[in-house]
């Protein structure tokens, strides 16, 4: 894989509060990142300048909100972030069959078959365990209902999910090539795990067959965080 390819990959997670500090984040990294991920904490913080502010910096965003909510609901505010211009947006397969057709429906009648933002669906929750499950009455695996989210989503015509990097290889299996997966709680070999578990290397989540790679920490927490960022670029160059 060249570079440029490997650096398509990389989505960096902006886990922060202020419009400065995307700024910052975004003069320093649109050109050597993929996309960058907005979520819950910085979109509440700061609304849809978020979006703008890395825009005006040339970057692309992942949008993760992560909608769950009555078809309707689910299906305009994707279609207001797909108007922002957003690359990636997501929403919890849990949300149903009904929720994600009518969401990439609703997608449709706005972009008339062109370009669009894709839609990526959350399965399981990595923090949930079987006893999460059980809890609220779901007495599969975890692995069982991650297999089966990803089958449904793509069957309701989502473009992809979110996945931890284990279960990479069981949702390209089911859910074929044509399927976007973006995997976050990867490590390269120089940084530390933090508080992630079950880890792997950029390099390895990308042979597994994952597309994007969500990466936070150890770009932000790094002395140098542009040259962070080529190290992995390299890594996954390397490995493909
Ligand atoms: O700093 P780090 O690389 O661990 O950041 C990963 C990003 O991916 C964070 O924004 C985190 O919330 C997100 N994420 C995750 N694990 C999941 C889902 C999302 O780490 N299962």
């Amino acid at each position: 894989m060249t570079l440029e390819e490997a650096r398509k990959k990389i989505i960096f997670a902006l886990d922060i509060n202020e419009l400065a500090e995307i700024e910052q984040w975004s003069s320093l990294l649109s050109t050597k990142v993929g996309m960058f991920k907005i979520g819950k904490q910085l979109f509440t913080s700061t609304g849809p300048e978020a979006v703008r502010t890395i825009q005006r910096h040339g970057g692309e965003i992942f949008l993760d909100l992560k909608y769950h909510d009555i078809p309707n609901t689910v299906a305009q505010a994707t279609v207001a972030a797909a108007r922002m211009g957003v690359k990636l947006s997501n929403l919890h397969a849990l949300g149903g069959y009904e929720m994600m057709v009518k969401t990439m429906e609703a997608l449709d009648r706005e972009f008339k078959g062109g370009e669009r933002t894709k839609v990526l669906a959350v399965t399981i929750l990595t923090s949930s365990t079987e006893e999460t499950l059980r809890g609220i009455g779901i007495d599969h695996s975890v692995q069982e209902m991650v297999v089966r989210l990803a089958k449904l989503a793509k069957s309701a015509g989502i473009d992809g999910v979110v996945a931890s990097p284990q279960e990479v290889k069981l949702i390209r299996e089911a859910c074929g090539d044509d399927f976007l997966i973006v995997t976050p709680g990867v490590r390269p070999t120089f940084a530390s795990a933090d508080d992630q578990k079950r880890i792997m290397t950029p390099a390895e989540a990308v042979s597994q067959g994952a597309d994007y790679l969500v990466i936070g920490r150890p770009i932000a927490a790094a002395t140098d965080p542009a040259k962070a960022v080529d190290m992995i670029v390299e890594e996954i160059a390397m490995a493909g």
